[in-house]
This record gives structure tokens, sequence and C-alpha cells, in this order.
């Protein structure tokens, strides 16, 4: 078994989302069981280190089992889990329906805008009981991250290709969307959807952490009347190939990211004072 204590700094992290579990390909040296003030995280946090020795966690949003539904993973834990151990870049993954046929099963999105169709029944912000602080959500990724990501888009094989610059709509779940929804979100520009990029990418904003989603599309959603629509047993068998080429995609970009041109992602220098106009005291 692991230790449990980890001594330095661990300043990226990775969270895997249905269909990545762990990551293969990289010494695991710790397992860390972390309480917050928001709860427990949603597993362990484990610490892997790259070729480089350099330090990367890992977090299973869905649980090691997938006990959590979209709805109930514990966010609030898992990024003040992250942020209390240095982390200051993250690279989330997400199982996503596409709603453009220029996107197929099997291909990989980096979105750069997202459409809220969530409830409001998900605790999305640390800023409250006291505290009251608006942070800017204009652009919720960060785009040189997506950047770094798109340049490693060689290490997917089966011709999987990597689109930018698309619209992620979160709907709360946890049944899909009706042929008249995924109609809609088509109409307002949506381009793919999931359940899970919120309020995640919200609380990492408040955290002042880099934050870029990597969306692996599993089904065509149910825009289109000639085809059936999304069920588990399509997403399940589109996600076993999209877990092959995301383990990868993670192998070239942790050798990218750790290279001594992005040290101010890791630490902090960029986005430091982010949140720093965003409390209101009056
Ligand atoms: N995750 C994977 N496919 C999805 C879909 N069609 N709708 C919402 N979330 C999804």
């Amino acid at each position: 078994s692991l230790p449990e204590t980890y001594n330095s700094p661990v300043a990226l992290a990775i969270i895997g989302g249905t269909g990545i579990s762990r990551l293969d390909g990289f010494k695991s040296v710790a397992s860390l069981n972390i309480t917050t003030p928001w709860g427990s995280p949603s597993s362990p946090v484990i610490i892997l280190e790259t070729p480089s020795g350099a330090p990367v966690a890992f977090i299973s949003r869905h649980g090691l089992y997938h006990e959590y539904t979209p709805s109930e993973v514990p966010s609030r834990a898992n990024i003040a889990a992250l942020r209390s151990i240095g982390v200051r870049t993250i690279i989330a993954f997400s199982a996503v329906g596409s709603l453009r046929e220029e996107i197929p099963p099997r291909d990989f999105v980096i979105p750069t805008q997202i459409i809220d169709r969530t409830k409001g029944i998900r605790p999305a912000t640390f800023f409250d009981g006291g505290i009251v602080a608006h942070v800017g959500f204009s652009d919720p990724f960060d785009e040189r991250v997506g950047r770094i990501v798109k340049a490693s888009e060689g290490a997917l094989e089966g011709g999987a290709k990597i689109h930018e610059g698309k619209t992620l709509v979160c709907m709360e779940g946890p049944q899909f969307s009706t042929r008249a929804e995924s109609k809609m979100y088509r109409s307002w520009g949506g381009d793919i959807i999931n359940m899970s990029v919120l309020p995640e990418s919200k609380l990492a904003r408040e955290a002042e952490i880099h934050y870029a989603m990597i969306c692996m599309a599993t089904d065509y959603d149910c825009f289109r009347d000639d085809a059936p629509p999304v069920n588990v047993p399509e997403v399940l068998a589109h996600m076993a190939a999209n877990a092959v080429n995301a383990q990868r995609l993670i192998a070239a970009l942790l050798i990218e990211l750790v290279k001594e041109e992005h040290e101010d992602l890791l630490s902090g220098q960029a986005l430091k004072e982010s949140s720093k106009w965003a409390v209101c005291t009056k």
C-alpha cells in the first residue's frame, strides 16, 4: 500500500471522468485521504510522478466505483483538497454527447464556453456563509492550457481529432435530454453536452486554479431523427476506446506541461490575486 503523506507541493492535477478512474503508466507515490471544511473528495488523492519526477495529483470525479452521480459529486471538497496540496492547474476529463455532425464519437473537444442548464441544486461556490465575492467567469477555461492540450493531438490513435473553440452545455441529468431539448441546445450554439463541468470549473476559478477540460465524445445525443438516441451501452463502448486515447494524451501532456516555459502555470503566478477585486465588503 502507498504512503499516506507527500511532503512537497503538487502543482498539477488531473480529474478523471467516467471511464478514467485511475491513471496508468505513471509511478504512484502516495495516496492522500484529505478532509476539507466541505467534506471529503470523491476519491483518495493519488500522487503520481512523471518520468522527470514532477508530482501530479489525480482524483476520480465519480468515485473509485462510480458511486457519485453528476449531481452528487462533492466538487467543493475536490477543488479544496487539490488547492490545499498546492494545485494551480487542473486538467479535467469528461465524456460528452456531440450536438454536431462534425464531432463524431471518439473525437476529443477542448471547449471554450459553457451554457449552464444545471438546476441550482449543486453547491456551487466557496463564497457564502458571510463572505460574498463575485469572480469573473466570462471565459471559463484556461486557453493557454487548452493550446498545450491541442499540441499533443498527435498522441491520439485511430484518427481521433481534437476540436477547439466549442460551446459545452452542462445539464443536470441523470436522465439524458429530450429530442426537443437537444435541438434547442443546437439552436443556442451548443456543440457538446455533459453533466459535469459545473460547478467544478466555477470552483476552480474561485480557488485561482487554471482549469481546462478535455471532452471525449461518446454519442450524438438525440438531435438526429434518423438515428437511435443516446444510450448507456453506446456511451460505454466509445468510452472504452476514448479511455485508451486519454491515457496516451495524458502521457504526452504531462511531459509538456512540466517544462520550464510553463513554470508560471504551475507556480500560480499567472492567476494570483485574480479574485482580489471580487470580494464585496459592503
Ligand atoms: N455524457 C455523455 N453523453 C452525454 C449526453 N448525450 N448528454 C449528457 N451527458 C452526456
